[in-house]
């Protein structure tokens, strides 16, 4: 078997399960070579990954938690700031208390009633046409407005902003020279506009509580603003409208599951959520740095070695699920590894599902026999997994 994780071509159909089958049948812990990088290992396996991602006293996320190392530009641009993402605790700890809360079960929860409303405005916009591309028109438009609206932004900004971390989001090999940094620069100027804005005019969003919040007894600093505020809106935007888009193909591919699924919507759609989460894997992976050496198997990692986590091959290992490869929508228990695992944890994961339910929910009980109307092409990344484009058609359902 050739195995290739960096090619954007090997993503080019979705996940290279056939890769992910392979590596943890065979080499569940395996060497990769990189053509311009040290190379990495890849875990492949759950509990490789379970472990590795709650051991951070071991792997680090520092200095990223990406492939390759970050482009020099970014660390002029940035100083000796970081990201949440890519602090270890007790920084880590320290930054994310500052946040925790508004992101916690209960207030996402209560974000309930908002979330529907934006669902129902997204399917308004398109229901009489019959058509639409459901990546961009639907599944892309509600992580955009969400995080919008807890910063405090007009939607359409969020829109612009989505659109910036799509580029991050692509492959080097497949974005144009210097794209990433211009979209990156964008990003940061636009952050630094919220500064001043919600600076002179404090309310009651996330973005003016990040600003008045303390940390180690002092204000963030304009630039560690700036980092959380692209970490805020990085994270939640294409991961979410990932999830939708090829949750929403692999509930067309599987109708008997789909019909399962309608007979009885409000209980059973957080079990399918779960099964799509764990099914579309929307982040690819996630990279620790050893601090120290350590065995994993029968590999001895050293110290300053890149260590993989394959989630999308985690989430179909038969040692955790049986009948891994088969899209059961009622499945329980489903400890899938989609948000990831230990300190770094998805902090949007509730606000996530919430987002899922509520477009999943207006959409099934809406769009009557949605189906593609071209094969749907997907992104060039090695690191996010979903649609690009997924141009489908529908009835508006008569109630
Ligand atoms: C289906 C949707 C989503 C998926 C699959 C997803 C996946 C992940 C994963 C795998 C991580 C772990 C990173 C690591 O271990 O290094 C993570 C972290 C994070 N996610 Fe999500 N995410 C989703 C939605 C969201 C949303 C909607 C938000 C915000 C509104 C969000 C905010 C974050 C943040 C801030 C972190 C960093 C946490 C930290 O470093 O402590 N995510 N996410």
């Amino acid at each position: 078997m050739r195995i290739d994780l960096v090619s954007p071509d090997s993503f080019a159909a979705g996940h290279p399960h056939d890769q992910y089958d392979w590596l943890r049948e065979n080499a569940p812990v395996y060497w990769h070579e990189e053509a311009d990088g040290t190379g990495f290992w890849v875990l492949s396996r759950y509990a490789d990954v379970y472990e590795t991602g709650r051991n951070h006293q071991v792997f680090s996320s520092e200095p990223t938690v990406m492939m390759q190392d970050p482009p020099p530009g970014s660390e002029q641009m940035m100083g000796e700031y970081q990201m949440m993402l890519n602090m270890d605790p007790p920084k880590h700890t320290a930054f994310r208390t500052l946040i925790r809360g508004e992101f916690a079960r209960e207030p996402a929860g209560r974000m309930q009633t908002r979330i529907a409303q934006l669902a129902a405005q997204i399917v308004d916009a398109v229901i009489d046409h019959g058509a639409c591309d459901f990546v961009s028109d639907v599944a892309g438009e509600m992580p955009s407005f969400v995080i919008a609206e807890m910063m405090g932004l007009p939607l359409d900004d969020g829109r612009e902003l989505y659109k910036l971390t799509e580029v991050l989001h692509t492959s080097p090999e497949a974005r144009r020279e210097g794209e990433a940094e211009a979209a990156l620069g964008q990003m940061f100027g636009y952050a630094a506009k919220v500064i001043e804005q919600k600076r002179a005019h404090p309310d009651d969003d996330l973005a003016s509580k990040l600003l008045a919040a303390e940390v180690d007894g002092r204000k963030l600093t304009d630039p560690e603003f700036q980092l959380f505020f692209l970490l805020l809106v990085d994270a939640g935007g294409d991961t979410t409208r990932n999830l939708l888009a090829s949750g929403m193909l692999a509930l067309m591919d599987h109708p008997e599951q789909l019909a399962w699924l309608m007979e009885d919507l409000d209980h059973r759609l957080p079990a399918a959520r779960e099964e799509l989460l764990r099914w579309c894997s929307p982040v690819t992976y996630m990279r620790r740095t050893a601090k120290s050496d350590f065995k994993i198997g029968d590999k001895a990692i050293k110290a300053g070695d890149k260590v993989i986590m394959y989630y999308g091959s985690a989430n179909r290992d038969e040692a955790q699920f049986p009948q891994a490869d088969r899209l059961n929508l009622a499945r329980t228990p489903n400890d899938h590894l989609a948000f990831g695992g230990g300190a770094h944890v998805c902090l949007g994961q509730h606000i996530a599902r919430v987002e899922i339910d509520a477009m999943l929910r207006e959409v099934l009980t809406r769009m009557d026999k949605i189906q593609c109307t071209e094969p749907p092409a997907w992104l060039e990344s090695n690191f996010i997994s979903g649609p690009k484009t997924m141009p489908v058609s529908f009835a508006p359902r008569i109630t």
